[in-house]
């Protein structure tokens, strides 16, 4: 018989057994993690959150092997919270941002810190980033924004034209440039994820975006698109300088008049119903080139298709986008568009994230989302499986921005915004942007010495006009109110001392003023923004034909500029003028026009839709 096990010993060995079963047993019901922290040892939690050598804060590894390491890491309420895009004036306290472990914020247009200075931005930017890294595991924020012409919510910033006036210039390079100059302004104030480009494709004018749009043709929204998500993304240390999204998956440009359920819009978030063969030729198409130019996000849109809205539709997001398309990253749903689905909230957000929503523009309230994920799951309505191929797909673009290893933005970076350069390259875009609609016996160019100039109308002297919706406040604003340079002062700039200019805005001139040689008309649309815009009858107003009238009978010839974001009717106007341009909604740098009608450089813009006079 072996020594141990003489039968004193074994009935030691049972009270011992007996003992440490009690032990565990009572430790488990009072929770070990609770009682090892209460007495003193490191508890679970801690020691997840040690996290220095995790091969996911190792740089050298790949974006997709430093994914798997995180995500293995992660709870299941840290997923949730990856798959949440909230509205930063949604936050309760800045805290949340930490406690909810919060995937993204945006500004919404408008949505800004109290004060609008560059500076402002980076400090609320970097407080939100450096609550978002106090989380167990540090996962960095995506801070997102609308810079769909420049950094336009923030003063100061170069505002560049509207898609429409840069689809003009037909120079894809200098597009790039662009949304890489745009880029950079954004990263000055800490954010690295853009809500652009418009790849919709508008084929009804009478839509309130089209102007956000490359045009009404497939092919050259698709070049234009893949060059400018090129600029976003443009390699920087190694990553993306910044996400680029891709929007509105798909057909927003193309519904059917007075389908939307909002009563207040007449085409926007309303009903597409193409066949599918039609949906994928014109609309579908410049996703695919987005994709192969490495697209990282892309946003559904808020309309429908054939009655069904497209973030609930998982042939469209799922099927066709990721599996047949091969997308990798990940899909963003648009601002309520998961909620959009169904009247019941909870119902929506399972059929959103089924259908394939990666992350959903909550966009408020994150308390109740994070309720009804915890539903879903435990009621297996949603699968781990689908949960865990969201925030991988979330996590691996923060990776590839190299959210986890940049240094964060300096204020001494913040000059960059607004810079010479940057005005200087918006000048030139808006140079090559012009389109000349008419041109009677070739009045234009005009010499710089043109001896009497009549300039008028509600546009020339009017930054808010020249820059439209998505500057400054959503719905744009009328006057001069970021700076820039009107129209009216750039041609001031322009002509020779010894030119004779006179501006009145009605063109109530007085009657001792000279009949000119030439007059000036700058007139066009009021600012708006997304379905607000939407029109029967995209025209001007009576106000400035009556002003063109009247600049008309004191002029010997009469040049007529266009500030619009969108072709408008004026082919019977348009008899009696001798010269029109299309100037778009061209941003705050209006010199640029006045270099192309007096010559400076020549006219080169193309027309990116159909307009006809
Ligand atoms: C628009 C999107 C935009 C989002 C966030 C929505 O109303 O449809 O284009 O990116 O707001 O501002």
């Amino acid at each position: 018989m072996h020594q141990n096990e003489h039968p004193h010993h074994h009935k030691h060995t049972l009270w011992l057994l007996a003992g440490l079963f009690l032990f565990f047993f009572v430790l488990n019901v009072m929770h070990l993690p609770t009682f090892l922290e209460k007495i003193g040892f490191a508890s679970e939690k801690e020691a997840r959150c040690q996290t220095k050598e995790a091969a996911y804060r190792n740089a050298e590894l790949s974006a997709e092997a430093r994914t798997e390491d995180l995500l293995s890491r992660m709870t299941m309420r840290e997923k949730i919270g990856q798959l949440a895009l909230v509205e930063k004036n949604g936050l309760t306290t800045l805290d949340d941002v930490r406690d909810y472990g919060l995937g993204g914020l945006l500004s919404g247009s408008g949505s800004r810190p109290a004060q609008n200075t560059p500076q402002a931005w980076l400090g609320m930017v970097t407080a939100y980033q450096t609550k978002a890294k106090e989380t167990c595991l540090g996962i960095p924020l995506l801070y997102g924004i609308d810079a769909i012409h420049g950094h336009g919510g923030v003063q100061g910033a170069t505002v560049f034209p509207h898609a429409l006036g840069l689809s003009a210039t037909r120079d894809l390079a200098l597009i790039t440039r662009v949304a890489d100059a745009t880029a950079k302004e954004m990263l000055a104030t800490g954010i690295h994820w853009n809500f652009a480009p418009s790849l919709d494709v508008a084929k009804d004018m009478r839509w309130g975006r089209v102007y956000e749009t490359f045009g009404s043709d497939t092919q050259i929204v698709s070049e234009a698109g893949a060059a400018y998500i090129q600029g976003i993304q443009t390699i920087q240390d190694g990553y993306l300088q910044a996400l680029a999204t891709p929007k509105h998956f798909v057909g927003n440009g193309d519904t059917v008049w007075g389908s939307p359920s909002n009563p207040d819009y007449k085409l926007d978030q309303g009903d597409v119903t193409l066949d599918e063969e039609t949906l994928r030729r014109e609309h579908i198409a410049p996703f695919k080139k987005a994709i192969d130019e490495g697209a990282l996000v892309i946003m559904a849109g808020l309309n429908s298709w054939n009655g069904k809205k497209i973030s609930g539709s998982s042939y469209l997001l799922t099927d066709i986008l990721k599996d047949e398309l091969g997308f990798t990253g990940f899909v963003v749903s648009d601002w309520y568009g998961v909620y959009a689905i169904h009247d019941d909230q909870y119902t929506a957000l399972v059929q959103g994230i089924n259908a394939g929503i990666d992350m959903i523009m909550l966009p408020f309230e994150y308390k109740q989302y994070v309720a009804y994920m915890e539903r879903a799951l435990g009621a297996g309505e949603i699968s781990e499986t689908r949960l865990n191929d969201a925030a991988r797909r979330i996590l691996q673009a923060k990776f590839k921005a190299g959210l986890f290893d940049r240094p964060d933005a300096k204020p001494s970076e913040l000059s960059i915004i607004g810079n010479e350069a940057h005005r200087a390259l918006a000048r030139e875009v808006v140079q090559k942007s012009q389109v000349l609609l008419k041109n009677t016996d070739s009045l234009l160019p005009l010499s710089t010495s043109t001896t009497h100039l009549l300039v008028a109308g509600s546009a020339a002297d009017n930054l808010g006009r020249q820059s439209g919706g998505w500057t400054i406040e959503w719905q744009g604003t009328d006057g001069n109110n970021i700076p820039g340079t009107t129209i009216l002062e750039g041609i001031r700039q322009t002509v020779s001392k010894e030119t004779t200019l006179e501006f009145d805005a009605h063109a109530n001139f007085a009657t001792s003023t000279p009949h000119a040689d030439v007059g000036i008309a700058i007139v066009g649309e009021t600012p708006y923004a997304e379905g607000v815009g939407d029109t029967a009858h995209p025209a001007l107003s009576a106000e400035d034909l009556e002003t063109i009238q009247k600049l008309r009978a004191r002029s010997d010839k009469l040049i007529v500029i266009i500030i619009s974001g969108r072709p408008l009717d004026i082919s019977e106007e348009a008899q009696t003028w001798d010269a029109v341009v299309a100037s778009w909604l061209h941003g705050s740098e209006g010199k640029g026009v006045a270099d192309t009608l007096f010559g400076v450089v020549p006219f080169t813009g193309t027309l990116p839709i159909p307009w006809e006079l």
